[in-house]
């Protein structure tokens, strides 16, 4: 009975509520530290460096901060980071309990750069490192910071520094003594310690400025517009980070939803600037836009060398943790997005097939169904690379078992994928079922992996098991018995080509407070909860990765996450969550994988059809029309609605769909070679406008289209009945852009009235780049692998163009030990010529088939192409009834071997 109401709950909760309820999330009022450090006023700072304690080495300089009202003593470090980047660390000299700090975001140790004292007073200290200049001033504590001269970051400016501590005089701690005895080092201290006494208030706050900037951008993830909006006392609360599972979230928001990643990009045309705050705990950001909606007037400030008025103002607050903020010095959106990149890694290259077309559903019924989908598929001529299974394929919802009746052979089912080409990807949680019997909870309860309560016991909550406990992830011995359960002989049914969903990983917990895990829960070593919130969906999905490597050590793993924090790009590909399916959704879905694309994690998606609710046919296909240029392409649906396959709607539906994705499919070479760029540089697979014309300033609010690397820009239709979208077309006179499916040419001189049909969704090749494409319709990528290539050669004014492409064998780690062909296209005075960038080789059978060149040059009458192990050999050319693009008829040339095609 008692799981009956449970279930009942769990049912009234994801069924037959239609808005996210506030009352069951807290906003900064409600939020004890969030008020506190609100209320701090600005211009009062008790914050001093006592400089005759300064040490210089010769990356760092240290000195001794002081609270001077509380007369407690903190240890200030500035390191100057590899890259243009500064690191401030602050922590209590000694504290009442040592803080944590946080573990998995970074990509290991930064790489410590020279830095130099320029001058030392009584006052300040200013340094020198690479491009940039810091001056420390001592009284108050303020921090500016200069690339080639120009102040472009200031931290506590305003005052707002505040080091919550024992000391620190709030009626929770009046009269708690001082620790008695000296307390070691951090790691020490923080595993000695398993006295859970209240710790009273740890907040930490400070302010950072942007003098000049226009716009501030990041703080992923929120369903918001791109660019941050002024929140304030009064007005819109503070962007919350508190991974959340908010039930039916709302857009135009700032509430806190499933992902944390507290990196800003501050722009304007002269700078682009950066700070990382590396912290793990509920973090509120309060904005300051003084120039919110008027671009206009800044621009003739910056162009006419007056004085602007431009400037942004963030106050961070983050419940408890250390004071460790990385100032990215940029100077261009794409240095400090490298900066971010280099402090916390990028993606590796993933499986060629994962950017395929994912069919998903809460839930396929049972392995029939699996089937039957996939066949479906195959009969309309669908293209699919892998379908998944929700928490219904397990019996009872115990992870790693399978439902007896309805998968009584699931290897069957999965044997039944693999030879059409097709992968499954399984859903494992991390609550665990408290069920007696069940081996999992058995062997956890019996080897203490659960995360505690405050006093010690295992903790309890409720997720769709019913009664349940979480594994801890700080815990070694649970991590490592964790890896082992996804080895094919325990988990029993599946193969080496089953990848892994890791959903619920905020931790989702439904009667917890604010439906997750309290605060005061003990992780091991005595970590509170409180501290690691927000990283603990990134442990988790850590070790599947290290699980699904040790499982099969030459096959890229596939995971996707819904928590997700800076760092979880390294192991996984994310979604925006339960989104809806309403129009506002759709458009939402670019500005906020755009936003999780800056902060490090391009494998963005969000499901395709909205997960609750059932999308009409027109929002259905515009969606697919949308989810063909977002990284990871995945339609989902929640339980309770009408099933939605593309094969079960209209003729005219399934061919806009069926378009679609072929359109997709076509493009999956330029996006796996963007992926392959991405690990070597950091640079986001998808990006803004602003990025990619930084000059620009009427792009800094466009976040309704983006650009897909350089080459691409996609303005979907977000609207229903529309008949013309305005895009925005940028770069000037001089750039040309190119509809991609009619060639039609445009110059980049602002907005256009594009008409669409439903058939029509916008997007553009922009001039001066080369696509490498595979035309071939199939109904797979893995059945497209050995498939030849089509060039698209978009012409720009000087009839020049340049391209790369990157080809392995699409899924093993090989590409490591050099296996693997890059290589460099370019188009100038007539000739088209193919060189391997890098010295590799990989034995691929991938060939160019043809080349499309875009706003040709006229008169061309044929073309030859000269490689070392064709020869000499003449090739047909013809234009298109509008002379809007010139084909070149098979070239017939690998693309293994350099190459040139010229024409005549
Ligand atoms: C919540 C996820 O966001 C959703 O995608 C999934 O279908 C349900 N959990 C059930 O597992």
């Amino acid at each position: 009975m008692a799981l009956m109401l449970k279930e009942l709950f769990c049912l009234l909760l994801i069924g037959f509520t239609v808005a996210v309820d506030k009352n069951n999330f807290k906003t900064c009022e409600q939020s004890s530290f969030c008020r506190r450090l609100r209320g701090v006023k600005p211009g009062e700072s008790k914050y001093q460096l006592n400089l005759e304690t300064l040490q210089v080495t010769d990356n760092s300089v240290e000195a001794v901060l002081v609270n001077t009202e509380a007369n407690a003593n903190f240890q200030f470090t500035l390191t100057a980071i590899a890259g243009n980047i500064f690191r401030v660390f602050i922590d209590e000299v000694k504290p009442l309990y040592p803080r944590y700090r946080v573990q998995y975001a970074l990509n290991g140790e930064p790489q410590v750069a020279k830095l130099e004292i320029l001058e030392r007073t009584s006052d300040l200290v200013k340094i020198k490192s690479e491009e940039n200049t810091a001056i420390i001033n001592a009284n108050p504590l303020k921090l500016e910071f200069y690339h080639k001269g120009d102040l472009v970051t200031i931290v506590n400016g305003r005052g707002l520094f505040t080091f919550e501590h024992y000391r620190t005089k709030t009626p929770e701690v009046e009269g708690q003594e001082p620790p008695q005895e000296d307390p070691g080092t951090w790691e020490e201290n923080f595993k000695s310690h398993h006295d859970s006494k209240p710790r009273g208030p740890e907040a930490i706050g400070f302010d950072v400025s942007f003098p000049d900037a226009l716009r501030i951008y990041g703080l992923p993830d929120h369903a918001d517009r791109l660019s941050l909006r002024s929140t304030g006392p009064g007005g819109l609360d503070p962007y919350r980070l508190y991974n959340l599972d908010v039930f039916e979230y709302e857009v135009d928001s700032t509430m806190a939803i499933y992902g944390a990643v507290p990196v800003v990009y501050a722009h304007s045309p002269k700078h682009t600037v950066g700070v990382f705050w590396h912290n793990a705990a509920e973090t509120w950001v309060d904005i300051n836009n003084s120039k919110d909606g008027n671009v206009v007037s800044s621009i003739v400030n910056l162009v006419s060398g007056h004085k602007t008025e431009a400037r942004v103002d963030a106050h961070f607050m983050s419940e408890t943790g250390v004071f460790d903020l990385f100032v990215m010095m940029g100077p261009k959106p794409k240095d400090t997005v490298r900066q971010f990149a280099s402090l916390t890694g990028a993606a590796p290259l993933q499986q060629y097939y994962t950017l395929g077309y994912h069919q998903c559903r809460w839930n396929y019924n049972d392995q029939d169904d699996v089937v039957n989908v996939i066949e479906n598929l195959d009969k309309g001529d669908f293209p699919v690379d892998f379908i998944w299974l929700d928490i219904e394929y397990t019996d009872g919802k115990k992870y790693f078992t399978w439902d007896p009746i309805k998968f009584s052979n699931p290897h069957a089912m999965i044997n039944n994928l693999t030879s059409t080409g097709r992968k499954l990807i399984v859903i494992i949680d991390p609550h665990i079922k408290r069920e007696n019997g069940y081996f999992l909870h058995e062997d956890a309860l019996a080897n203490d992996y659960y995360v505690k309560t405050k006093d010690g016991n295992v903790y309890e909550g409720w997720c769709w098991p019913g009664a349940s406990s979480y594994l801890d992830f700080y815990n070694p011995y649970a991590r490592e018995y964790f890896k082992g359960l996804y080895s094919v002989d325990k988990f029993k049914g599946t193969t080496d080509d089953v990848y892994i969903w890791n959903d619920m990983n905020e931790p989702s917990v439904f009667n917890g407070p604010e439906v997750t895990m309290p605060k005061d829960c003990l992780h091991y070593g005595n970590i509170e909860h409180r501290a690691v919130h927000n990283e603990v969906g990134l442990a988790y999905t850590m070790v599947t990765h290290d699980a699904l490597l040790q499982r099969t050590p030459n096959k890229r793993p596939f995971i996707l996450t819904r928590s997700h924090f800076p760092g979880s790009q390294r192991y996984c590909a994310m979604w925006t969550g339960d989104n809806d399916a309403q129009w506002s959704h759709l458009a939402i879905s670019y500005p906020m994988c755009l936003s999780v694309a800056l902060g490090g994690l391009s494998n963005c998606g969000a499901d395709i059809g909205g997960f609750f609710h059932n999308p009409d046919a027109e929002l259905l296909q515009r969606w697919y029309q949308a989810g063909v240029w977002l990284p990871f392409m995945r339609a989902h649906a929640h339980i309770d609605t009408r099933r939605r396959e593309p094969y079960l709607f209209p003729e005219d539906v399934q061919n806009r769909i069926r378009n679609s994705l072929r359109l997709r499919y076509a493009h999956l070479p330029l996006f796996y070679t963007l992926f392959w760029e991405h690990e070597i540089t950091g640079d986001p697979v998808i990006r803004p406008l602003f990025y990619e014309f930084p000059n620009d300033m009427n792009l800094v609010d466009v976040d309704n289209c983006l650009m897909v690397g350089s080459s691409v820009l996609a303005h979907p239709v977000t609207e229903a009945g529309a008949s013309s979208v305005t895009v925005h077309l940028p770069g000037g006179s001089s750039q040309y852009w190119y509809d991609v499916e009619d060639f039609r040419k445009y110059t980049g001189t602002g907005n256009y009235n594009i008409p669409v049909s439903l058939d029509k969704s916008p997007a553009f090749y922009r001039g001066g780049s080369i696509i490498p494409r595979k035309d071939r319709p199939r109904r797979s990528a893995e059945l497209m692998k050995h498939d030849p290539f089509t060039l698209y050669v978009a012409l720009d004014k000087n009839k020049s163009a340049q391209g790369t492409l990157f080809v392995d064998d699409y899924q093993s780690f090989e590409y490591r030990n050099k296996k693997y062909v890059y290589i460099n296209f370019n188009f100038e005075n007539n000739v088209l010529t193919g060189s391997l960038i890098d010295k590799t080789d990989y034995p691929t059978k991938e060939w160019i088939e043809r080349v499309v060149i875009l706003g040709p040059p006229s008169g061309v009458k044929g073309a030859t192409l000269k490689s070392k192990s064709l020869g000499e050999v003449k090739l047909e050319t013809s234009y298109d009834a509008e002379q809007s693009s010139l084909v070149i008829r098979k070239p017939g040339v690998s693309v293994r071997e350099s190459f040139t095609i010229k024409l005549f």
